[in-house]
């Protein structure tokens, strides 16, 4: 049997479970956190007690839990303020779609939403819901706003839910949760002392002072990633073209235009240990964009010559101080691995990952992807899952990569 690490001596979690099926998952959880050193105080939601017993919770977790505000016994042992304070890290799993709406919205109505308010302690969230819920716009707006805040989520997973449905918003399983923890108490930070640059979103080409040239990627690939690589410790910096997202947790973003503002922005970030270009530049810009407005003036409509643009990618690859590891992104519409392998060699990168952003596919702007990871060795196709999950299985192998011996 393998020895876990004692990777969280001396670290203190406090774990609220709130009312969903996958509470039971939470006992394992503290199994896991406390054989590897962690200390672990509970608060459970009222909901939370119909699918798990204090009684198991304290049994594993060994220690008291909490349930009610006003408890007067707990308030004189340990008052809810010092319960928000007294620890390294809030866990939240799983985090209900109604506990992370009183979160976003700063409620205070029991003891677990109230530790949260009042915590000024990293809050890591464990997400766990029927898909629907996770897609609905009010959980989407929710999440956003406390990833604004700097909240951190592991998960959630894709695949079959409690209710004989599919889709996203299984509880992420117990051991990567716990790497989640690691990653964000900094026990386990594998690419601590790296410096990371990723190229996310489209970039904006302009015709004139009005129009622009544009593509349709939203940036939450390459947003996912950046924050992926921030959460293993790596020093990461993102090069973005316009979107709507928020900026992730711990990375420092460069907000750019177009294509020659990107590659311009990339070059001042150089040397970095890893490279990862997951930007839809686009490879034309009109060749003349003046100062005026196009006018319509009744005649034939403008014809519009495009002049090329840099590619970053290709130009990262073959520079003097070149990342030790540079990897590109292949969209292609059709035959995807015969296109992305002639693209790796092309632009000179490591790794290629390929994706089909046919129409239909959902993957330009949608939350899921399917990549085929093509490398020197071969390709190796991962299942469909979240942008996310993407992000963190790609993150977990540049780590390895970059700590192979050199
Ligand atoms: O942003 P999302 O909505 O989440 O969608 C994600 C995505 C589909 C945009 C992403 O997964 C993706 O595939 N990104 C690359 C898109 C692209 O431009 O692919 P390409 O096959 O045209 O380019 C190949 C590679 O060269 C890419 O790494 C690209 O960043 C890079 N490139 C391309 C042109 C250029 N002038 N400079 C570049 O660096």
């Amino acid at each position: 049997m393998t020895v876990p690490p004692r990777s969280l001596v001396g670290k203190r979690i406090l774990l609220v479970i709130a009312g969903g099926i996958a509470a039971y998952k939470s006992l394992d959880l503290i199994r896991r956190l406390r054989e590897r050193g962690a200390e672990v105080r509970v608060v459970l939601t009222q909901a939370a007690k119909e699918f798990v017993t204090p009684l198991s919770v304290s049994t594993l977790s060994r220690g008291r839990v909490f349930v009610d505000l006003f408890d007067l016994t707990d308030e004189h042992e340990i008052g809810h303020i010092r319960l928000a304070r007294d620890c390294d890290l809030v866990v939240v799993a799983p985090a209900t779609a109604d506990l992370i709406a009183k979160m976003a919205h700063g409620l205070a109505g029991d003891l677990a939403a109230t530790v949260l308010l009042a915590t000024d302690k990293p809050i890591l969230l464990a997400p766990a819901m029927n898909h629907v819920m996770w897609a609905h716009p009010a959980t989407r707006a929710n999440m956003a706003t406390l990833a604004a805040r700097g909240v951190g989520q592991v998960g959630p997973e894709s695949g079959e839910l409690a209710e004989g449905e599919s889709g996203a918003g299984r509880m992420s399983e117990p051991l990567a949760i716990v790497a989640a923890v690691e990653a964000q108490l900094g026990a386990a930070a594998p690419l601590a002392g790296k410096r990371a640059l990723v190229t996310s979103g489209p970039t904006h080409e302009a015709i004139d002072p009005v129009r622009y040239i544009a593509n349709r990627s939203s940036g939450k690939q390459g947003h996912a990633i950046a924050a992926a690589l921030a959460a293993l410790g790596a020093d990461t910096i993102l090069v973005s073209g316009p979107t709507r997202l928020p900026d992730p947790p711990g990375v420092a973003v460069r907000a750019v235009e177009t294509a020659r503002e990107m590659l311009a922005a990339c070059l001042a970030e150089l040397p970095a240990d890893v490279a990862v270009c997951a930007a839809a530049v686009a490879d034309w810009r009109p060749a003349t964009a003046g100062e005026a407005k196009l006018k319509k003036d009744g005649g034939a409509p403008p014809a519009l010559a495009l002049a090329e643009n840099p590619d970053i990618l290709a130009t990262l690859a073959r520079h003097a101080h070149r990342p030790r590891l540079v990897i590109g992104f292949a969209a292609e519409t059709d035959d995807l691995i015969a296109h992305a392998r002639a693209k790796r060699d092309r632009k000179g990168c490591d790794w290629i990952l390929a994706n089909d952003v046919s129409t239909g596919t959902g993957v330009f702007g949608g939350d899921e992807n399917s990549v085929h990871l093509i490398d020197a060795a071969g390709v190796e196709s991962w299942e469909r899952q979240s942008k996310d999950d993407i992000a963190r299985r790609l993150a977990r192998r540049i780590a390895l990569r970059l700590n192979e011996a050199a």
